[in-house]
């Protein structure tokens, strides 16, 4: 008799946005004429830049001849892509980095759900909520989460409130916990930490010997100055986090896929016997077993948005999207909304009418104004009695929205 992993009968049934694209589906078909305007998954409208294109079209055709075709290509990703990486991404920003501390991959989803493979089970997890639903239903089947209680909430997961009352700030946790996910600027709330709170993190991960999880991949739309692009800004990071990046939404990579994880070379977890042991050596372990390698095109797209011209395309898309969130936020408030975001990261955060649950809100919102949210509920338990609001769609759909709502 073949047994089964049973957390997966202990988690939600479906993904937070499979249930939120049944919804829509549903809608759909009870309302076929509906003009519905999708601001729910923070999936981008605007195509790729001509740069990653034209550098896609040139590695295709070197792909056509035996003299420059690339089969298997190194999983950790091709060095002309590493290298890019580490002089953009962070040496134009005084940080230190080398191409091997660099492992491309498919996307941050991917990465931030698997890292925990390098984890043992019994480490204990602090998750800030609400969080993007990777971090906790990753956790809970690989067994590290616990049991789920009655609300929902993990046994096992030590839960970091980001709520009004604390202004989207987590406190650090009043006992030890082993790994730490921060999403900073965060999704779902759209709201960031500055050096100084980061700080906090990186002293208490030190103090304990604690990991953190660092989900950067909304950084290219920070527009205010203190707020930190990248953990490695804050000193002695490097021996206490991994960083997750992406081409998703910074370049318009969700349908193309293409990320990176940063793990450092001397970033050390323990043995149960208190044996360092060097977490890039596991990591690089782990993708060169389970995973081979982004492909060759692609990675050129990737980098070709390092160039000159795919920069200036980047920023422009980046500009697009943000010009959206302030659209949405000015237009949230005009209406009457408590809202939160919108100013570093591509998400706003409204706060749903007094007494209506996240879910009845976003419903009402579906039927009555034809508008896909995001219920902040699906986010976590902090996530109560709000619905998020994503920047990428289209201007003209965004302007419409917002007449909707006002
Ligand atoms: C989101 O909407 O939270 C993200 O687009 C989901 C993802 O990146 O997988």
């Amino acid at each position: 008799m073949t047994l089964i992993n049973e957390n997966f009968i202990k988690i939600p049934a479906t993904y937070l946005f499979s249930e939120i694209a049944k919804r829509v589906a549903q809608l759909q078909q009870q309302q076929p004429d509906a003009r519905l305007i999708r601001m729910g998954i923070g999936d981008v409208s605007l195509p790729l830049p001509d740069a990653s294109v034209d550098a896609m079209i040139k590695a295709a055709e070197e792909q056509r001849h035996s003299s420059s075709f690339r089969g298997y290509g190194p999983e950790q990703g091709y060095d002309f892509l590493r290298k890019a990486i580490c002089e953009n991404d962070y040496h134009a920003r005084g940080i230190k980095m080398e191409t091997d501390e660099v492992f491309v991959s498919d996307g941050s989803k991917s990465d931030t759900g698997n890292i925990g493979d390098i984890f043992s089970a019994d480490n204990k997890v602090a998750i800030t909520d609400p969080s993007y639903p990777v971090y906790v239903d990753t956790n809970a089947m690989a067994g590290r989460a616990g049991e789920p209680g009655e609300t929902g909430a993990w046994t096992n997961i030590v839960y970091l409130p980001c709520n009004e009352a604390n202004q989207f700030v987590p406190q650090l946790p009043t006992e030890a916990v082993d790994l730490i996910y921060l999403c900073y600027p965060n999704n779902p709330t759209g709201t960031t930490l500055t050096r100084d709170q980061l700080k906090k993190w990186v002293e208490y991960a030190q103090e304990h010997k604690s990991i953190i999880l660092f989900d950067a991949a909304y950084e290219a739309f920070i527009t205010e100055e203190n707020v930190p692009h990248s953990i490695y800004e804050i000193e002695g990071a490097r021996e206490v986090a991994i960083e997750f990046r992406s081409f998703s939404k910074t370049a318009g990579f969700t349908g193309t896929r293409c990320a990176y994880t940063i793990v450092p070379r001397n970033l050390m977890a323990f043995t149960r016997n208190g044996d360092a042991i060097a977490l890039n050596r596991l990591w690089n372990r782990r993708h060169t077993t389970k995973f081979n390698g982004t492909s060759y095109v692609v990675q050129r797209a990737a980098e070709a948005t390092y160039s000159p011209e795919g920069k200036q395309q980047v920023k422009a898309l980046i500009a697009y999207y943000m010009e959206n969130a302030r659209l949405i936020r000015e237009g949230l408030q005009r209406a009457g909304y408590t809202v939160y975001g919108g100013i570093n990261a591509p998400y706003v955060w409204a706060k749903a009418p007094t007494g209506m649950t996240s879910w009845a809100y976003f419903d009402y919102l579906l039927n009555e104004k034809q508008l896909v949210t995001t219920p902040g509920a699906g986010f976590g338990a902090s996530g109560e009695g709000f619905v998020r609001f994503s920047a990428f769609g289209s201007r003209e759909a965004t302007l419409e929205a917002m007449k909707r709502m006002e």
